[in-house]
């Protein structure tokens, strides 16, 4: 859905920065050293579309060994009680058998989506799964969700957040800086 601008533009003018570009370079630099570790191993990385667009690019440009890339791009479904069932718009076109898969997101919040893939994955008979997220936001766990990720970039506190391939209504994924929301926009536009 289309926002009429003045309001796209209003959210983001009264909204706080809570990292800077430069901020933002230096903990991709720490996740792609801490994945290093998967030089030798042949990875396979996921990227969770949309919002984890720009997490895997910033982190492949700094890789240097070889791996491979897909992508997958699957909703939580709203509906179910149980909270685990995702819903595939795009199921990987890679066979996952005996890989070591790297699943890569912009956020891990309730982790409900990230455990979903990683179970997915898992069934695949993936040998291994790591994760690796831009942002984590500690206090909104939900009960069966994935605790912690392998690799995280930056730690956020209980806020809306958009920038950097996270969005706001589908606008502004295209930041360089993560910005929290003013919660007067909380409710819907
Ligand atoms: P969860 O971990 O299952 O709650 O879902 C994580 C997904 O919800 C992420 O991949 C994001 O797409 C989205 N999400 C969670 N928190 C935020 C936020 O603060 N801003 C924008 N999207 C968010
Ligand atoms: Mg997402």
């Amino acid at each position: 859905m289309q926002l009429p601008l003045d309001h796209v533009h209003e959210a983001l003018k009264t909204a706080e920065c809570l990292y800077t570009e430069a901020q933002l370079q230096s903990a991709f630099d720490k996740m792609a050293a801490q994945l290093d570790f998967l030089k030798e191993q042949d990875p396979l990385f996921l990227c969770v579309m949309n919002g984890g667009l720009i997490t895997i690019a910033e982190l492949l440009r700094r890789l240097s060994f070889p791996l491979q890339y897909d992508y997958i791009h699957a909703t939580r479904y709203q509906a179910d009680t149980r909270g685990s069932q995702i819903i595939w718009r795009k199921e990987p076109c890679s066979t996952l058998v005996n890989r070591v898969v790297v699943v890569v997101d912009d956020i891990l919040d309730g982790g409900i989506t990230l455990a979903s893939i990683v179970s997915y994955c898992k069934a695949q008979l993936a040998k291994k799964v790591y994760t690796a997220v831009m942002l984590d936001k500690p206090s909104g766990r939900l009960l069966g969700g994935v605790e912690k990720a392998d690799v995280v970039g930056l730690t956020i506190p209980d806020r809306f957040v958009f920038g950097c391939g996270l969005d706001y209504h589908g606008y502004w994924r295209n930041l360089r800086e993560i910005y929290a929301l003013d919660p007067k926009f909380h409710s819907k536009p």
